[in-house]
């Protein structure tokens, strides 16, 4: 089966990047192919993660070196999971043109709320509850140079409990929404991909 040459980038734990590899192993999105992991510091606990699959990675914070390894791999999408770097402009344009390829990202609110510059992290999740919100949820969406501001890919919804914390609200969304709609929408776009050539 036609493949998308795939390339995750994270920061953190990385338990998105998990949810990937182990939905591209259940068959869930069986036109994604991870070939490798880049992270931007090079404590993440990703990293690990990638390793313990055997998944080649990376650490780096240059643009052109990131290019590079994405023009070698024959990269065509990128997922960003946890990334919490801002892309320049100019390197997702870039990457889009050489490579013909898309960005995506997952962010854990449902866009346009709490998302944003200064919205990431546990943040996002407070500023929900402050506000009294009785629905969030997990959205996957296209990378544009507006931070947050690409369509919206997918999805889904999680109650608020009344008696939640940012960081029972941010696990719940996490396990409810972020690692289901992540592959999902991540093998939506590869088809949409291989549907353009
Ligand atoms: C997730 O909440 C994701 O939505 C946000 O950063 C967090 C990353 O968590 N962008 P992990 O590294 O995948 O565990």
């Amino acid at each position: 089966m036609e493949k998308i040459n795939t390339a995750v980038f994270v920061s953190g734990g990385g338990t998105n990047l998990e949810h990937l590899i182990l939905s591209s192993k259940k068959g869930i999105m069986p036109h994604v192919d991870i070939k490798f992991v880049l992270s931007n510091k090079k404590d993440a606990y990703a990293l690990t993660r990638a390793k313990n699959h055997n998944i080649p990675s990376y650490v780096s914070k240059d643009d052109s070196y990131i290019l590079n390894l994405l023009k070698e791999n024959n990269i065509r999408l990128i997922v960003l999971a946890g990334y919490l770097a801002i892309l320049s402009s100019e390197f997702i344009s870039n990457f889009e043109r050489e490579l013909n390829g898309k960005i995506i990202n997952i962010h854990p609110s449902l866009i346009p709320s709490f998302c944003g510059k200064g919205y990431y992290g546990i943040k996002v999740h407070q500023k929900a509850l402050e506000y009294g919100v009785k629905v969030s949820g997990a959205s996957v969406h296209f990378v544009n140079e507006i931070p947050d501001g690409g369509k919206i890919i997918m999805q889904k919804a999680v109650k608020v409990k009344d008696d939640d914390t940012p960081e029972s609200l941010q696990k719940r969304i996490m396990r409810l929404a972020e690692w289901k709609i992540l592959p999902l929408a991540s093998e939506k776009v590869a088809k949409m991909l291989l549907g353009e050539k």
